[in-house]
């Protein structure tokens, strides 16, 4: 296996935007690009409330949360004071235009941090029924 995987070109990213990255298990990794064409990589999970990063709005080295619009720094994953916590980041190498992430990170990095789950949560009833085909 490789060290590094390729991901897409930095042309494919949004300039002040982000692409989704899928991994086998875990949270998406969202890939971000700013007006410098850096890139930068976090666990689209903000560090508050897991509101989807991937989706907030990129300015400088930073994004604003979609949910509450906490600033996240793209380079380290924190949230700027007063707000505190931070999301994991994960490494990347940009040559030749294309993004690279790391192949052992997507596969271990932050597998145990989970989504927290929007409505009622686990005390809902269970709306299904069993139609006990034979
Ligand atoms: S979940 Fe991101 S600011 Fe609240």
């Amino acid at each position: 296996m490789s060290e590094w995987k390729k991901i897409c070109l930095v042309t494919d990213i949004p300039v002040l935007g982000s692409r989704r990255v899928a991994r086998p298990a875990g949270l998406d990794v969202a890939v971000f690009r700013n007006s410098q064409d850096e890139v930068f990589a976090l666990l689209d999970r903000c560090p508050h409330k897991g509101g989807p990063l991937s989706q907030g709005i990129v300015f400088g080295t930073s994004v604003a949360c979609p949910l509450h619009n906490w600033t996240i720094g793209l380079a380290d994953g924190c949230a700027q004071a007063p707000d505190e916590g931070c999301t994991p980041r994960f490494k990347v190498e940009v040559s030749g235009g294309a993004v690279h992430l790391s192949t052992a990170e997507l596969a271990s990095h932050a597998l145990d941090l989970t989504r927290p789950l929007a409505g009622p949560g686990p005390h809902a009833e269970s709306g299904a029924v069993d139609a006990g085909h034979a």
